[in-house]
């Protein structure tokens, strides 16, 4: 059995699970920045600090609020922090108002790197280039960011939703320290379209990320009414009311294998992700300090070879009813 909780990404050991800053930006509902702030640092007292964000969640308000708690006394030093770039964005709005373009040419990245350590205050260790720019040659994106780590702006480098053949190449031109993904009981994509084999051919460490499917494994929603108006979620073909109720099924066959267990559905989602193997990283994101501690709580469950087979068959025996994002999102995945 893998251990649960530490992993190492670019050769330094990181905890895991990670966290998720992205629903701090009014993504999933309404949040509060003082609520967020307080949350930050109570992250860093538990010692739940590889912390994920990037420059368009909230147009730049993530990375701003992130940057607060971390210029608080020692804080820098506690976090290992990533942070991307890629989507262009309107800064000025305060929402992640996305320009709808994808970028990866060497003058966008040394923009964007720049940008993001003025919101951070500091910079980060780990860059991920969000999605790939297919107008852009892999040398030059990918030589940038080598460029980048030279120079010490960043420490790492990381893809996130690439395909296997662009991780293969990029892998040729610089190291690849981490691989960023959407993985959880109902996204297990990545087992089947070649990226976990490359990843781990390469041993690059997979960083799931909505390892909670977006709160909805959790158990909580059991209705589309639920969500606030202005939720991202409500975009997602997987919440829409059509597919809703069939989705629900894998939420029921979770719930009861974690009551059998006495864990919660959130710890059964986060715990199972983990223990796919040595080189998973779950980041979930939560705005209260109660759910943050229960998802942190997630790292002291161990399952038998039982529960795993039990698992696995609920998650192999269902198929997502939805894509797992709006179509014109689906477009920029996996180039
Ligand atoms: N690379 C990419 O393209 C990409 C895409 C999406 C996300 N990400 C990263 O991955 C991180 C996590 O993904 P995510 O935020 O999309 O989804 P997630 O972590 O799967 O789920 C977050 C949702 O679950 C709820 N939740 C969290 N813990 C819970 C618990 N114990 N019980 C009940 N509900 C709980 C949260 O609600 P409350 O906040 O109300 O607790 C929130 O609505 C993001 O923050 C972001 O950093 C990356």
């Amino acid at each position: 059995m893998a251990n649960l909780s530490v992993r190492v990404v670019g050769g330094v050991e990181v905890p895991s699970p990670g966290f998720g800053g992205m629903g701090l930006s009014n993504v999933y509902g309404a949040a509060n920045d003082e609520e967020s702030k307080a949350l930050l640092r109570h992250a860093i007292e538990i010692g739940q600090t590889f912390w994920d964000t990037a420059d368009i969640y909230g147009s730049g308000h993530n990375e701003k609020l992130i940057g607060a708690v971390l210029a608080e006394g020692d804080n820098r030093k506690k976090v290992f922090l990533a942070t991307k770039f890629s989507f262009e964005f309107d800064a000025t709005t305060g929402n992640a108002t996305s320009t709808g373009k994808i970028r990866g040419d060497a003058a966008y990245i040394r923009k964007a790197i720049e940008d993001s350590i003025k919101r951070l205050g500091t910079t980060p260790d780990l860059y991920y280039q969000h999605r790939v720019d297919p107008s852009v040659s892999l040398e030059e994106t990918y030589g940038t960011l080598e460029e980048l780590r030279k120079e010490g702006k960043i420490k790492y480098i990381g893809m996130s939703e690439c395909s296997a053949e662009t991780l293969r190449k990029a892998a040729k031109i610089a190291k690849i320290d981490a691989l960023q993904v959407e993985y959880s009981p109902w996204t297990t994509d990545i087992e089947r379209n070649g990226i976990l084999q490359a990843a781990r051919e390469l041993k690059i460490p997979i960083v799931a990320y909505s390892p909670l499917g977006r709160g909805f494994l959790t158990g909580r929603y059991k209705s589309v009414e639920e969500f606030e108006s202005n939720d991202r979620r409500l975009q997602h073909p997987r919440f829409a009311q059509e597919n809703f109720q069939n989705n629900l099924k894998i939420v029921e066959k979770l719930e009861a294998i974690a009551k059998k267990k006495g864990i919660t559905p959130a710890q059964l989602a986060l715990a199972w992700v983990a223990a796919q193997g040595d080189d998973f990283i779950p980041i979930p994101g939560t705005k209260t300090i109660p759910r943050l501690e229960e998802n942190w709580a997630s790292r002291e469950v161990k399952f038998t070879e039982e529960e795993l087979k039990e698992i696995r068959e609920a998650v192999d025996g269902f198929v997502a009813s939805g894509a797992r994002y709006p179509e014109g999102m689906m477009k920029s995945i996996g180039k």
